[in-house]
């Protein structure tokens, strides 16, 4: 099990002056999850640089070596992989604890499936109540065991890839990177064509990752809004520097922080543009957020770009459901900008909010109930109504549910409101942002973690 949890580290935010300042949040979770995992899988050795150091990584990391991969930090950030090649992993001998990581998870549970061994999945108790059918069915379809599972195919599970994989085309019923890219890594095990189709697409560094290792990939739209992905199984993956991008969903913090503070002006380093992650900014500069991209380059195949971001009015949208897949896991820290908009703003589609790691729908609307603010939940559709700049009260305890972004969009939330907003455990914030207070502080964010009273 993962190291924290056990005390719960409450934190509190007040109300702070103009946010001023440089930051480069860590590197991007997906694209690091990925970087370890085909390091793992190619032959030879893969020089990894600016790899996130949260603890969801750092188990993905773990479970490589696990499975035979020699795993080494060379440096902050500097990661070496020397691979095993695509089949040739070895049966782990513990159990492979993901804490509160889905994306380890659900990516290892595909790439073990195209080796005939046998791996014990398990994680936190957040990631214990997360579905993993999603993941157990289109394996199944491939010839994976399912040798245990816990009710309903959750972790605890124990898989045993087939001496033979059969090759798929699976028709994911959610738009779903996990999904997507648990099927291609099994793929690379089955001979011949393994293919997915999504009706929205989803994040694409999977697909990126697996052209970049030497893999033959293809990309075809797929109706109005989605992708059809086919696979060549069985390629021999090359090893293949990486430098991972600033994560756009880290960036999102200290972006809306910026955005509500009045007066603030942040510039915030190196964030990946990739198209199937803006969703977020797109959305703020519809609101009328002041956001401007300078710098625009392409790192490592990813584009990035510096992100300015000045105190803004925002006025509130209509989020179009299709546009979930492209911010999914921004709308925690979205319905805390649009309690600090004018009108209503409304977040459509977000059933998948609901199987995070936490309900995230649910624990946004408590929390925006702690807070004082005006919301509704029609179906699974959000509407947070918003009082200009100003917004919300504050002065409530958000419970954090075990998920790092509530526990991150709150502490956002009580930087702008009328009184200090205590969130009641910090602690999970490690999973992804291992230097969120510190960066926050650096930019004038006053979070305070001494003496909150429990
Ligand atoms: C991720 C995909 C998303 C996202 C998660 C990271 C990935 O999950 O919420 O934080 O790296 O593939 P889904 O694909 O299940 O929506």
């Amino acid at each position: 099990m993962s190291s924290h949890g056990a005390t719960p580290v409450p934190a509190l935010a007040r109300r702070s002056a103009a946010l001023k300042g440089r930051v480069r949040v860590p590197g991007d979770k997906s694209v690091s999850h990925r970087s370890l995992i085909f390091g793992a899988l190619a032959v030879g050795e893969t020089r990894i640089s600016g790899l996130l150091e949260g603890e969801d990584v750092l188990n993905t990391a773990k479970a490589c070596a696990a499975l035979g991969a020699s795993v080494t930090r060379l440096g902050e950030g500097e990661w070496s992989v020397h691979g095993v090649g695509v089949g040739g992993l070895r049966a782990p001998e513990g159990v492979l604890d993901f804490g509160n990581a889905g994306t380890g998870s659900r990516l290892m549970m595909g790439m073990v499936a195209g080796n005939p061994i046998a791996a014990t999945f398990d994680g936190d108790a957040s990631l214990r109540r997360r579905p993993m059918r999603r993941i157990l069915d289109p394996l199944e379809k491939m010839g994976v065991e399912v040798l245990d599972a816990a009710e309903g195919g959750r972790l605890p599970l124990t898989l045993k890839g087939p001496q033979e994989l059969v090759p798929i085309t699976y028709e994911s019923p959610v738009a779903s990177a996990q999904i997507k890219s648990a099927v291609l890594l099994a793929g690379l095990g089955a001979p011949g064509e393994t293919t997915v189709i999504e009706k929205e697409a989803s994040r694409d560094h999977t697909e990126r990752m697996l052209a970049h290792f030497g893999a033959e990939v293809s990309v075809e739209p797929y109706g109005a809004h989605g992708r059809k992905v086919t696979l060549k199984g069985r390629p021999e993956l090359k090893p293949a520097p990486i430098h991972v991008p600033a994560d756009p969903s880290s960036a999102a913090f200290p972006l809306v922080a910026a955005l509500i503070v009045p007066g603030s002006d942040v510039l915030i380093e190196g964030v990946m543009t990739n198209p199937l992650r803006t969703g977020l900014l797109i959305t703020l500069k519809e609101m009328g957020a002041d956001i401007a991209f300078e710098n625009e380059r392409v790192e490592g195949g990813e584009s990035v770009a510096d992100i300015r971001v000045r105190a803004s009015t925002l006025t509130g949208v209509d989020v179009p459901a299709e546009r979930a897949p492209s911010m999914i896991d921004e709308y925690p820290v979205l319905a805390v900008a649009a309690t600090f908009a004018t009108g209503e703003t409304r977040m459509n589609g977000l059933s998948e909010l609901r199987v995070k790691e936490s309900d995230r729908l649910q624990a946004v609307a408590d929390g925006l109930a702690q807070a004082g603010a005006r919301y509704r939940i029609e179906g699974d559709d959000l509407i947070v109504t918003g009082t200009g700049t100003g917004g919300a009260a504050g002065g409530g305890t958000v419970a954090t549910h075990m998920d790092h972004r509530i526990a991150m969009s709150f502490l956002v939330m009580g930087l702008a409101t009328d009184t200090p907003l205590k969130v009641d455990d910090i602690s999970f914030i490690a999973t992804s942002f291992p230097s969120f207070l510190a960066q926050m502080r650096d930019l004038g964010a006053l979070i305070e973690t001494e003496a909150v009273p429990a």
